[in-house]
């Protein structure tokens, strides 16, 4: 007790500090979620994102050049269209599709990067919901993991390391480890969107993704953040439907989440730190109101003690500047 016992002194310098301190995570934990466009010569920024932008495919392998060089350990790839939208969103399946096109430049440009593509409907249905609706304007769940399964397959056969089904529908992650066993796609990695709440944090992602609902919420697929058990139930079904990665999303608000799903399962367990929580330190620093690179690391630093095993975040683009 004290005065014998006094714990400052193992933080009393930074070379002291710097004994005890755990490591940041480094690159190649980190996965970079990115935009593809159509089309060529396309740097757009994103306004409600900023330091991130869309990418035609030509400049996004451009873009990844510093990033690969940083050793950073993946991309997750979301198309988005300027063609027709329709009720099932067709777009997302087609083999010519902006994603489907990107991944095979992706792996020539940079064979040893981890290529994964984010599966949902959204942004290439007319309504902007994740799954075709019924006749009551609900989303159909039954037919929406077939279309999700055709998703999967074409990013798969286009040469996708991993598909992460984002749409939270029921079944979703059966019906598309089934249809890539169908078409001997044994190796390719799923990484499930388990336990996704709905979240006012994913508003600078629709924003850029052009991907809100026209009408209604997600709420009657994605996760409510009042109830615990049925988020955690999402996370065990996914693992007994043939999932190889579970995922958290979003990260800051859900660490309790983190924490449970790291402890009740023995699969990897990946966090996405959204959108809304990259924007949201970046308008705090822009505002003088704190220093960017710190936030972004003691942020990062919570995620890593909750448990996460991959860290799927828009600073993935700027590891060096964080954390360097
Ligand atoms: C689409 C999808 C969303 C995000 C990832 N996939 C948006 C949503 O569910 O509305 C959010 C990502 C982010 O905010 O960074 N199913
Ligand atoms: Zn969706």
């Amino acid at each position: 007790m004290f005065p014998e016992v006094r714990l400052r002194r193992l933080r009393r310098t930074p070379a002291i500090r710097q004994l005890f301190d755990a490591p940041f995570p480094p690159p190649g934990k980190f996965i970079w979620p990115v935009f593809v466009v159509e089309g060529e010569n396309r740097c757009e920024p994103i306004p409600s994102m900023p330091g991130q932008f869309r990418y035609s495919a030509d400049q996004l392998v451009k873009a990844l050049e510093p990033v690969v060089a940083q050793g950073i350990g993946g991309v997750l790839l979301f198309g988005q269209t300027e063609g027709e939208k329709d009720a099932i969103g067709s777009g997302a399946f087609d083999e010519r599709g902006v994603v489907q096109r990107t991944i095979p430049l992706l792996k020539r440009a940079y064979p040893d990067l981890v290529v994964m593509t984010d599966v949902c409907l959204c942004a290439y249905t007319a309504h902007g919901h994740c799954g075709p609706l019924d006749r009551n304007g609900q989303v159909d769940n039954d037919a929406a993991i077939e279309l999700l399964a055709r998703v999967a397959l074409s990013h798969a056969e286009a040469g996708a390391d991993c598909v992460a089904p984002s749409a939270m529908m029921d079944g979703q992650v059966q019906a598309i480890r089934e249809t890539l066993a169908d078409h001997d796609l044994n190796d390719t990695l799923l990484m499930a969107y388990s336990s996704k709440f709905a979240s006012s944090m994913y508003g600078p992602f629709r924003d850029a993704e052009n991907s809100a609902p026209s009408a209604g919420d997600r709420k009657g697929y994605q996760a409510s953040y009042r109830n615990l058990r049925t988020a955690l139930r999402e996370s065990a079904f996914d693992e007994d439907e043939g999932a190889d990665i579970l995922m958290v999303k979003p990260a800051l608000f859900y660490l309790d989440v983190l924490q449970k799903v790291r402890e009740t399962s023995d699969l990897p367990v990946a966090v996405y730190n959204v959108s809304g929580e990259y924007s949201m330190l970046i308008a705090t620093a822009e505002r003088g109101w704190g220093d960017l690179r710190e936030m972004v690391r003691e942020s990062i630093m919570a995620l890593d003690r909750a448990g996460a095993d991959l860290f799927i975040s828009y600073w993935a683009s700027r590891y060096g500047e964080i954390f360097g």
